[in-house]
């Protein structure tokens, strides 16, 4: 299974932190943001990884991460997207490099307390189709909302307004190769973007998507608020691991 994070969009909800800056780069307690979803993959066997971004900081990443070894990696694979088309539309650049392997997309801004690897373990066995994570959260509004029909996924509802359970798609997803032919039959939405949920909704109908309930905690660090909640969360984590000196 080959890992693809992505790192593009504008980060506009964090302006002017991100006007100069691209929104990954950023620091979460005591490392950018990206290495966080870098070493969830490496932590989980993934050594086979894609950074997807864009805008006028791309070139900041080769100069942060170089080949990778600092994180335990022989060599990163680096794909530019131009504009802010969306998260599938990230992902589809990613295609050539995913040599019809399964892959794990990582959003670059979800940040997680614990390991994934079970849910890689198991997605591994798993004949076809996908599988994502879900937490159940106090804000479901923000995020891509899960509409249950018993203990089945019905349909993933994108920040509706009155949200049909608490249950919010966490920004990490498993596909098979398939998934870059979905893409390529998907519509731009209102927003002007080839959204994820549109993929992770046809897999639905099709009866081929599973779903594990994340353990820990999670956060997207898109806003000013869940930046700074990472950051003391991540300390909590590295201070668990790391007891910091008085
Ligand atoms: O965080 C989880 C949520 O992420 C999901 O629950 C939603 O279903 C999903 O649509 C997404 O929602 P957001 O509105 O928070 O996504 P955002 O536009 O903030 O993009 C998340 C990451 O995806 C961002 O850190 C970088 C990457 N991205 C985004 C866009 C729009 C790209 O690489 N390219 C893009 O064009």
């Amino acid at each position: 299974m080959r890992g693809v994070i992505l790192a593009g969009g504008l980060g506009s909800r964090l302006l002017p932190l991100t006007k100069v800056t691209n929104k990954h780069l950023l620091p979460v307690y005591n490392k950018p943001m990206i290495y966080y979803p870098i070493e969830l993959l490496v932590e989980a066997g993934i050594r086979d990884i894609m950074i997807v971004t864009g805008g006028s900081s791309s070139g900041e990443f080769m100069r942060l991460l170089g080949n990778g070894k600092d994180l335990g990696l022989d060599s990163v694979n680096y794909a530019y997207q131009e504009g802010e088309g969306g998260i599938a539309e990230a992902l589809s650049l990613a295609q050539g490099f995913s040599q019809g392997e399964k892959v794990i997309v990582v959003l670059g801004d979800n940040m997680v307390q614990k390991s994934i690897k079970a849910a890689v373990q198991s997605f591994s066995k798993q004949k076809e189709g996908a599988k994502i994570l879900i937490k159940e959260v106090e804000d479901p509004e923000r995020f891509g909302v899960v509409e249950f029909s018993g203990e089945k996924i019905a349909r993933i509802i994108e920040k509706p307004k009155k949200a049909p359970s608490r249950f919010a798609v966490v920004g990490i997803y498993m596909y098979d190769a398939r998934v870059f032919e979905i893409v390529k039959t998907l519509k731009r939405s209102n927003r002007g973007e080839l959204e994820i949920t549109d993929v992770n909704n046809q897999y639905i109908e099709e009866a081929l998507m599973t779903y594990d309930v994340l353990d820990g905690w999670w956060k997207d660090a898109g806003t000013f608020e869940s930046l700074y909640q990472s950051s003391c969360l991540m300390r909590d984590k590295h201070q668990e691991k790391i007891p910091l000196k008085k």
